[in-house]
């Protein structure tokens, strides 16, 4: 099923959620909406769902107006982030349990069911589990089992609202990668939602950046990474590090930056602000340098160095403790930063260049996360 959305918004008393979604998801397609918290991803997907309606824009999956549609008559497979199955019922009875409510002329017979369930917890490989509770489950467990009871109804769009959220990393690793094949397997089309990008990453086909109830950038993995279309996007990816440069004739500079490395960019002359990652930071070691090193932390793959310049404030540069020059990377060095890529985007502080102060401000900035 091919799912498009379009000039969609909503809001709650105040607030407004959505300020105009326009998405389309291809038939088959796993798509992940990764953003901050409280940007409207759940929102977005309980509309889908049927379980909230939106104030303007429309739905239609195939074609057809879901908008017009009852949750019922949707044949949605959702699975939350707090799963709550049903603690008195077996995994296999859990699993079961979308197919034996259906109204009595669609519901298949007893064995029918049966057979369907243990098909799909062969599938899912929990055949060992069928008999337990959820009570007797791990976490990890009991996201398969909630798994297998949304794809029990055969459903036509799969909504998996942080469904690894509550678990750690190796895990949520392992059930990536089986939720994939899952999908592969099923054809399905499916809204996968997470605030961790590099699960977003791994996962999807495309992945849609959302922030604050827009969509900011929808794309590959690489293009996001590497071309972040607006400031939030380059932050929620890491690129916590702020700096002010001059363009000319569409080439930066910068005081104390070694911006070769950066291409040319189509933007008009004057200040601008480049954004980078402290990992894109490379500190080299020269005399009478504008940066200085304040502190140096190894966790032992790299070292943080904490870097102040007199007018600039600080940055943080990200360095592997194994390169060649780290070893003469010690506080009190004074360093170019040699900044290996990073985005340019026109100023947008108008309020500060109004108040005609020099921007003394830190440079580091929090990640929306
Ligand atoms: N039923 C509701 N009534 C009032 N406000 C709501 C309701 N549901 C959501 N909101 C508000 O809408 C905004 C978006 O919420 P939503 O749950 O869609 O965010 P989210 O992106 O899923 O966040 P998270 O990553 O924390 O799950 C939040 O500010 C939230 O407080
Ligand atoms: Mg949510």
């Amino acid at each position: 099923m091919s799912i498009q959305i379009s000039a969609m918004t909503k809001s709650f008393g105040q607030t407004d959620v959505l300020r105009g979604i326009d998405l389309s998801v291809q038939k088959g397609e796993l798509v992940a909406l990764l953003g901050p918290s409280g940007s409207g991803k759940t929102t977005l997907l309980k509309i889908i769902a049927g379980l909230e309606w939106p104030d303007a824009g429309r739905l239609a999956v195939d074609d057809q107006d879901w908008l017009q549609l009852a949750a019922q008559d949707r044949r949605i497979g959702f699975v939350f982030q707090h799963y709550a199955l049903f603690p008195h019922m077996t995994v296999r009875d859990n699993v079961a349990f979308g197919l034996t409510v259906r109204p009595r002329a669609d519901r298949p017979g007893k064995s029918v069911i049966a057979a369907k369930v243990d098909e799909l917890l062969h599938f899912l490989q929990i055949t060992h589990l069928a008999d337990r509770y959820p009570g007797q489950l791990s976490g990890g467990q009991r996201q398969r089992v909630a798994l297998g009871r949304a794809l029990a109804i055969e459903p036509k769009v799969l909504l998996l609202d942080e469904p690894f959220g509550a678990l750690d990393a190796a895990i949520r690793r392992d059930l990536r990668r089986w939720l994939r094949g899952v999908h592969d397997a099923t054809g399905s089309t499916t809204i996968f939602v997470t605030h961790d990008q590099e699960e977003a990453f791994e996962l999807a086909d495309r992945v849609v950046v959302m922030g604050a109830g827009r969509v900011e950038q929808i794309g590959h993995a690489d293009a996001i990474h590497d071309h972040p279309a607006t400031p939030f996007v380059a932050r929620f990816m890491g690129a916590t590090v702020e700096l002010p440069v001059t363009l000319q004739a569409g080439r930066a500079d910068g005081a104390g930056l070694d911006l070769t490395a950066l291409s040319r960019r189509a933007l008009p002359d004057g200040p601008a602000q480049l954004l980078v990652r402290p990992q894109d930071i490379t500190p080299v070691p020269e005399t009478d340098a504008p940066w200085r090193i304040v502190t140096r932390m190894s966790n032992g793959a790299h070292l943080r160095l904490v870097l102040r310049h007199p007018d600039l404030g600080e940055a943080e540069a990200d360095v592997p403790r194994r390169a060649v020059k780290a070893d003469a990377l010690v506080p009190d060095a004074t360093v170019r930063l040699k900044i290996e890529a990073g985005t340019i985007f026109p100023q947008d502080r108008p309020q500060q260049a109004a108040a005609g102060t020099p921007k003394t401000t830190p440079t580091r900035l929090e990640s929306s996360r």
